[in-house]
């Protein structure tokens, strides 16, 4: 007998999306691999990287790409670059307030949670050594006041700071 479980097209869809997002490099993705919630390690403030990882997928891939690296026209890559913000002045509320996440039809616990799950999946390299995870009430507060046509004038300014001081 061959075949005891046979996945659903939607869920085989899912399930290969998060595997093309471990990352190819890592060589072990496949049948192999163990189900998502154990073959991640938590980031500090994830809870659940899988819930995490579903919410992202629902609310933020269709713009951003499965693996952060973003549409061109669309949405700009996260991948590599999205925790720079964290280094300069006013560039962890940037990240807050920009409007695909500030609209998000998320919670302020799960948008938190993806918050900080995205930083670690797309940039962990950049986040700084004393960053403290975002937390539902910060969300809360920085979404009741989203970014609206300013939000690319700001974006521009603060990876110009992050590209000043960033040590060669
Ligand atoms: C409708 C498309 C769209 C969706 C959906 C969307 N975003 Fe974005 N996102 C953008 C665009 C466009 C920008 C660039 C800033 C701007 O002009 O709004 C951006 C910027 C960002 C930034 C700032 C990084 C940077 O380089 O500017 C973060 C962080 C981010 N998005 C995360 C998310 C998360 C998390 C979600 C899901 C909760 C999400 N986005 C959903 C389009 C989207």
């Amino acid at each position: 007998m061959i075949a005891a479980v046979r996945l659903t097209r939607p869920a085989a869809l899912l399930a290969a999306a998060y595997f093309s997002m471990l990352g190819a490099g890592s060589g072990n993705a496949g049948a192999q691999t163990p189900a998502p919630n154990t073959a991640m390690s938590s980031p500090a403030g994830v809870d659940n990287p899988q819930r995490a990882w579903q919410h992202w997928t629902l609310n933020c891939q269709g713009c951003h790409r499965p693996d952060g690296t973003g549409s061109a026209g669309t949405a700009p890559s996260l991948a590599g670059t999205v925790a720079r913000f964290l280094s300069v002045p006013g560039g962890r509320e940037y990240l807050g307030r920009v409007p695909g996440v500030a609209t998000s039809p998320l919670s302020n616990a799960d948008l938190s949670e993806v918050m900080n799950w995205m930083l670690w999946r797309f940039d962990k390299e950049h986040i700084p050594a004393n960053f403290q995870p975002y937390v539902a009430a910060e969300i809360g507060q920085l979404r009741s006041a989203p970014l609206r046509l300013e939000a690319s004038l700001l974006r521009a300014a603060l990876l110009k700071k992050a590209d000043e001081s960033a040590t060669p």
